[in-house]
């Protein structure tokens, strides 16, 4: 059966130093007192490879946060999903809506790295979700289906078992406002019948499907009790060990 997993997302946040120290704080915990889950970390590129030599990798797995859409080269500035593996990390976070919305980061150049990060033996968390517009006009599931069919829905069915799904609705994203567990579960399930309908029932049933968007300590327990939610993508709440705890214990 599919993985619990409780993943976070520091963003544009800490320095080395620091990302580093909160690693270690986190790692400390989590060997004292083994999760119920599986714990992932996404760090900016630059604190890969020393956080990789601080953690057990048995015990949190490591994400960058972006990878290239070009295997190596003239990208001034750019960094590989091979380089990214050759840290130590385990995961790549693809499609998060910053990256949509700020660097314009289309479903076709998504696609790319998508398949970059797989060939490179890169799992791949994949972020689709709406925003308030298009929830407001009924819209959500149309967009993550879309968002689905643009990027990921060409891989075979092997591949697709590297793929974890974040359903992260814009609205929710760092504003306090999380998506009711009701509204979570309806189209977490439906994220589940259109992977169903493309990989067959078998693959969906095993398919992580995270939700993201202001998820904290007070919330976990409510959304992570719901049939097709599978844990949590977690921003702000990731960046303090106490309070990212507090997530991962709600698989207690
Ligand atoms: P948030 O961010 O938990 O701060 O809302 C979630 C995300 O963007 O992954």
């Amino acid at each position: 059966m599919r993985k619990h997993i409780v993943a976070g997302n520091w963003k544009m946040n800490k320095n080395l130093q620091e990302g580093i120290a909160l690693a270690t704080e986190l790692n400390n915990i989590l060997t004292a007192e083994k999760p119920n889950c599986e714990v992932i970390i996404g760090t900016p590129f630059i604190h890969l490879a020393k956080v990789s030599d601080v953690i057990d990798h048995s015990v949190i797995g490591l994400a960058a946060e972006n990878c290239a859409d070009h295997a190596s080269g003239a990208y001034t500035g750019e960094v590989s999903a091979e380089m990214v593996k050759s840290t130590g990390a385990e995961y790549v976070i693809l499609g998060h809506s910053e990256r949509r919305e700020y660097y314009n980061e289309t479903p076709e150049v998504l696609k790319e790295k998508v398949d970059l990060a797989l060939a490179n033996g890169l799992k791949v968390i994949f972020c689709i979700g709406e925003s308030l517009a298009q929830r407001e006009a009924n819209e959500q599931e149309a967009v993550c289906k879309a968002e689905l069919e643009g990027s990921v829905f060409h891989l075979t069915a092997e591949q697709w078992s590297n793929i974890v799904i974040a359903y992260e609705p814009i609205w929710a994203i760092g504003t306090g406002k999380t998506a009711t567990s009701e509204q979570a579960q309806e189209i977490h399930a439906f994220i589940r019948s259109c992977v169903a309908e493309k990989f067959g029932q078998e693959a969906a049933d095993n398919t992580s499907i995270l939700y993201g968007g202001s998820c904290k300590g007070s919330n976990a327990p409510e959304l992570f009790a719901k049939a097709d939610i599978d844990g949590g993508l977690i921003g702000g709440a990731s960046l303090k060990a106490a309070d990212f705890k507090a997530i991962i214990d709600a698989w207690k």
